[in-house]
Formats: structure tokens, sequence, C-alpha cells
């Protein structure tokens, strides 16, 4: 058996008040179509097809790594006329299921049910009780409970508008059956438009039972409108992924205050994470890992044990087991740390390996350098590896002690176990075990006297 899933994605979306197609609108960093892309992905034995319209040459554009066929609906003459446009890909033996590309949040679980409900004899129908059903086709049953149509609102009547069981839009047919049906669509309604809710009543004529179920939430089923409704299912996108996380024994200060823009390729127990922590893109977080408050990781490695306090931006950089970052730091990518780090505030490292045990704890810039074991790198330290056309490597052996307010002038090697005093600035390699600095001779000039003010 065979899945077919056709997404509806060619409506405009004027609400939206936007130049992009309203399905590139995004909720945690993925365009809306992207996530339906992902839910259907989920289903066994599938292949997609995506009716694209308005804009979308953006959105083959931007989506072109989605596996499906794309069909164009050229004018949007209604939903069953944008079915219609996908039919040669429909086989008869096909189970075709239709979704829509600006609702993001309807779940795997709920499909399955959906799917569950088709048969030769059997279309299955996704319905929702809702508190207003204003704007949406009403369920219109008989009296034993079985559905006999959906109408649209702007068809209906007075009696029909009370009704609150409303038409998610999201139905799942036998593909012959399906095929027949759109054959037959005709647009003298209201809107002008070729319904595909008019297939319901098309099967209850042809005796076919109409099969309905919910989703868990009203969410789940929303479609995305206005700008409103996208920071909506954002918060509750947000809200599902933090429940999941806590579910995987994570503490979060505040559910209400993360963000999840991308996934976790492991996520250790417990993690604790204080409010409004983002995170991009593909991170690994050990156990036990803290992060403070304010943190943005994106694409980060973070091994057991690490503390990260609050006000880091970690990207592209991985962090060994127990070191502790922060407040205030920032790895850039190509930050790689060993154990038992330490990194503090206003301390910008990019490109660079730390070993061990090594400490850099303030106001320092460490760039395209190796940096050995237990190394100690002074208050202002800074590697000058840019000399404006070219970028050179600097070398800090193990052991090596550097005095406050250094420039290192890359390239150069402190070697092991080396001491560069305060305030110097060194251009030439310096040998292993031996004090090093280079500062002008202090000097006091006794004779001298404050200029007073002239009167
Ligand atoms: C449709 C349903 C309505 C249901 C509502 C749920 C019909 C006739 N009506 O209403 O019963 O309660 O969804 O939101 O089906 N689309 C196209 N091409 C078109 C028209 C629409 O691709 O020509 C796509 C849209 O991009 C959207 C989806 O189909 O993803 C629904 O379109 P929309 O205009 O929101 O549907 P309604 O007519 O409001
Ligand atoms: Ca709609």
């Amino acid at each position: 058996m065979n899945i077919k899933t056709i997404i509806l994605a060619a409506g405009q979306g004027t609400r939206m008040r936007s130049v992009k197609p309203k399905v590139l609108h995004k909720i945690a960093d993925r365009a809306l179509l992207h996530h339906v892309y992902d839910t259907s992905k989920q289903i066994q034995n599938n292949s997609i097809v995506i009716v694209y319209g308005h804009g979308g040459e953006l959105v083959k554009e931007e989506l072109q790594e989605l596996d499906v066929d794309w069909v164009e609906q050229k004018q949007q003459l209604g939903t069953g006329h944008a079915v219609q446009q996908a039919d040669k890909f429909i086989n008869g033996d096909d189970k075709v299921l239709i979704l829509y590309g600006d609702v993001p949040l309807l779940k795997k679980t709920t499909i399955d049910k959906l799917l569950a409900n088709v048969s030769q004899n059997s279309i299955g129908l996704l319905t929702v009780d809702l508190d207003n059903p204003t704007g949406y086709g009403r369920i219109v049953r008989a009296k034993d409970g079985s559905v006999l149509k959906i109408v649209e609102e702007k068809d209906s009547n007075d009696k029909e508008k009370l009704i609150t069981e409303g038409n998610t839009g999201i139905i799942a047919a036998q593909g012959d059956l399906l095929k027949q049906w759109l054959s037959k669509l005709e647009n003298s309604n209201a809107q002008k438009e070729y319904y595909l809710t008019d297939i319901i009543e098309m099967a209850v004529n042809d005796d076919i039972d109409v099969k309905t179920n919910h989703p868990d939430t009203q969410d789940e089923v929303l479609g995305i409108n206005d700008r409103s409704q996208l920071a909506h299912l954002e918060r509750v996108f947000q809200l599902q992924q933090a429940e999941e996380l806590m579910k995987q024994g994570v503490t979060l200060r505040d559910p209400a205050r993360i963000d999840v823009r991308g996934k976790f390729d492991g996520i250790g127990q417990d993690v604790e994470i204080d409010i409004n922590v983002i995170f991009e893109g593909s991170n690994t977080i050990g156990n036990r890992v803290k992060i403070g408050s304010n943190c943005i990781l994106k694409n980060a490695v973070i091994g057991d044990g690490v503390e990260i306090l609050a006000n880091c931006i970690i990207e592209d950089a991985v962090v060994g087991e127990r070191s502790r970052i922060g407040p205030f730091a920032r790895l850039r990518p190509q930050a790689e740390l060993a154990s038992e780090v330490h990194i503090g505030n206003f301390v910008e490292i990019k490109k660079s390996t730390v070993a061990t045990g090594s400490k850099i704890n303030h106001l320092s810039y460490i760039g395209d350098t190796t940096v050995g074991s237990k190394v100690n790198i002074g208050a202002g330290t800074i590697t000058c590896n840019y000399d404006g056309v070219n970028k050179f490597r600097t070398v800090i052996e193990d052991n090596a002690f550097i005095g406050s307010d250094t420039q290192l002038i890359a390239p150069v090697t402190v070697g092991k176990g080396a001491t560069i005093g305060a305030g110097s600035t060194i251009s030439r390699d310096t040998p292993e075990n031996q004090l090093t600095l280079s500062r002008s001779k202090q000097m006091t000039i006794n004779s001298w006297q404050r200029p007073v003010k002239k009167s």
C-alpha cells in the first residue's frame, strides 16, 4: 500500500502583508511548508507532491532539497482545483492524503488515525470542534450522526452557521475514488471556486462511509493566515519542544523562556538550563551541563559537566568536559577546547585549540592559535593574527604563562614553560622556561612639576 501526500501550498496569504510566499514564513527557523514536509516524511511508503502557485519559484528555490514532485497551480481556483493539478501523480491504488502547507503543527499520530479510516468503502476526514467556527467549512451530519456534507461558511444557511464542528481541510481517500470525484467538481457556489470539500457529498452519494477523527488540540490544525497566528504557533511549538526536553531529564527554569530552532544530536541527563537560552542548528549537550541565562548555542558540542555562565555565544565550537565558560564569553567557529579549560569574561576565541586545564580568564582575543595544556593567559592578551592581508598562527606551548596585556604578533611561538612579562609585544619566538619581556625602562623625572592654572 502506497501513500501519496499532496500538500496544498498555492495560496497567496495576503494577510501576512509580505513579499514572501506565506509557506516560507518560519517557525523555529524552519519554513511552514518544511514542517509539513517533515511530518509527512515520517509516514512509511509515502511520496509527496507539493502544489505551489503564488511565488512558486521562490518556494522551489528555498526548499529545493525536499524530496518531492512539484506541480504548479497557475490560478488559485480553489482547493479542489489545486488537488486536480496533482491528479497525474495519483495512482488508483494509492491512499491519498491532503495536507495544507500553512498548517505546520499537525501531528503524525493524528495523520495515522486519519489514514486508518481509508478503504475502498470509506474516506477519512479530520474535523475539529471549535470555540469559534467562523470562516471554517461546517460538518453537516444526519440525525444518526453520519456525515452528509461540508458546507462552506459563505454558502451556509443560518442553521448551518451554528454548527461548531469545523472542517480542517485535511482529508484522505482511496486514489481511484478521489480521481473520479475530482473529475466531477463544479464551481457553482458563492466563491465560484472548485471546492475539495464537495467530494464528501459525492462520497455519501456513492455509499462511501465518511469516517471522522479529531486532532488532540485546535492548535494542531490551525492554519496560519497572519503574523499573530504565526507568533502564536511559534510559542506552541517551543512549548512542545520544552516539554520534550523535560521528559528527557532536562531541568528548565522556565519552559516558556527557551527557544530551540533546530535539533539536538544528543542531550544528556541532569542538564540545567536557565532562562532565555536559544539553541540553533544542531547541538550536542553532555550530562550535567549547566547553561546560564541569555546564552546562544549554535552547532555546539558541549562535554559532560561543563558550566556555561550567563550571556555567552557559542557557535560551531567544541567545549571539553568540565570546562567553564563565561560570563560574557564568545566562542567562534572552530574554537576547540579540551577538558577543564576556563574561558572568562569578554574573551573571544576563534579557530583555535586550547588543551586541557588552560585558563584565559579576562578580556582576550585568541585567534588562529594552538594553546597547550596548563597555559595561563593573562588579562588583555591579544593574538595579532592578521597583517591586513594574511592570517598567521600563534603557538603557545604547555605550561606557558603569558603576562597581562601582551600582544603576540603571529607567526610566533611561545616555548614550553616560558613566562612573558606583562605589557610585552612579542614578535619573535620565545625560549622555553625563561622569562621574556619587551618593555621600555621605567623612569622617574625628578625635577618635573605639575602645571598650574594661569590666573
Ligand atoms: C478551506 C476549506 C474549509 C476549511 C478550511 C480550513 C475548502 C473549499 N474549504 O477553506 O472547509 O474549513 O480550509 O482552513 O476546501 N489552496 C491552494 N490553491 C487554491 C486554494 C487554496 O493551494 O486554489 C491552499 C491554500 O494555500 C491553503 C489551503 O489550500 O494551504 C486552504 O486554503 P484556504 O483558502 O485557507 O481555504 P479556505 O477556502 O479558507
Ligand atoms: Ca484558511
